[in-house]
């Protein structure tokens, strides 16, 4: 068995062991599949993982950049009190589309709200709207933009804030190549290391989604 065979296997013996049946979660994936969406939502120990987190720092408002069928934002939903928000924004009206169904299959629809536009046009609309600031923010959508998402993420947060972001590491090139996407990731990785607001590390994951990584900050 090869290494990356493994590493698959190992992810579904923590999911069958650590994570009960969870019919809703596994028809989402499904339905995106249908859909024809990408399979590049985080795996299903990462969503349990971003669940914990957000559980963890007691989030009742989070922010999510990068929605594709919802089901990060599925998991990010089911972490909140009663009275807690999630705003998800998404580029792609068809993506956007499977996820209102998602969410709306999850029973989540009086808490998630889906944004449909790129997100750097819909972001400077969510003071206005009330929903900054965040608690929890989850960065995810495209790479080039992730230091302007992390300005927006400064803006619109407080003592205590959680930020992650995904994909950082992208079978390693983040140190060893530099395309469109890799520079976008250093550039937030150089953005991270100058602002003094935030206290940040990042980790490197393997499993289903293959060899890549997270940044988990905090602001101070
Ligand atoms: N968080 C999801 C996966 C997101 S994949 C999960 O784990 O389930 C990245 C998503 O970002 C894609 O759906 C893509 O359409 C979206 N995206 C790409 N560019 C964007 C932009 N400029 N603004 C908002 N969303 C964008
Ligand atoms: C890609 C995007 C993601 O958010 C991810 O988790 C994996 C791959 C991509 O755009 O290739
Ligand atoms: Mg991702």
């Amino acid at each position: 068995m090869n290494i990356s065979e493994k590493m698959n296997d190992i992810d579904l013996y923590f999911k069958e062991k650590l994570h009960t049946s969870d019919p809703v979660l596994e028809s989402i994936l499904r339905a995106n599949k249908e859909a024809g969406l990408p399979a590049i939502d985080v795996a299903p120990n990462q969503g349990k993982w971003l669940y914990l987190l957000a559980k963890l720092s007691g989030a009742k408002n989070i922010l999510e950049i990068g929605t594709l069928g919802g089901y990060s934002s599925i998991w990010l939903g089911r972490a909140l009190p009663e009275e807690g928000r999630l705003v998800t924004l998404e580029l792609d009206p068809v993506h956007a589309n499977v996820a209102v169904e998602n969410i709306r299959k999850a029973g989540l629809e009086n808490k998630v709200e889906v944004m449909v536009g790129p997100a750097l046009d819909t972001l400077p609309t969510l003071k206005e709207k009330g929903f900054a600031p965040f608690d929890f923010i989850f960065i995810d959508a495209d790479k080039p933009n992730y230091p302007n998402y992390l300005k927006w993420a400064m803006n619109y947060s407080k003592s205590g804030t959680v930020v992650v972001a995904d994909n950082v590491v992208r079978k390693g090139r983040v140190i060893d190549a530099e395309d469109e996407s890799v520079q976008g990731i250093r550039e937030f990785i150089d953005l991270l290391s100058v602002e003094s607001r935030i206290d940040s590390t990042a980790v490197q994951t393997v499993g289903s989604k293959g060899y890549d990584g997270f940044v988990l900050g905090i602001v101070k």
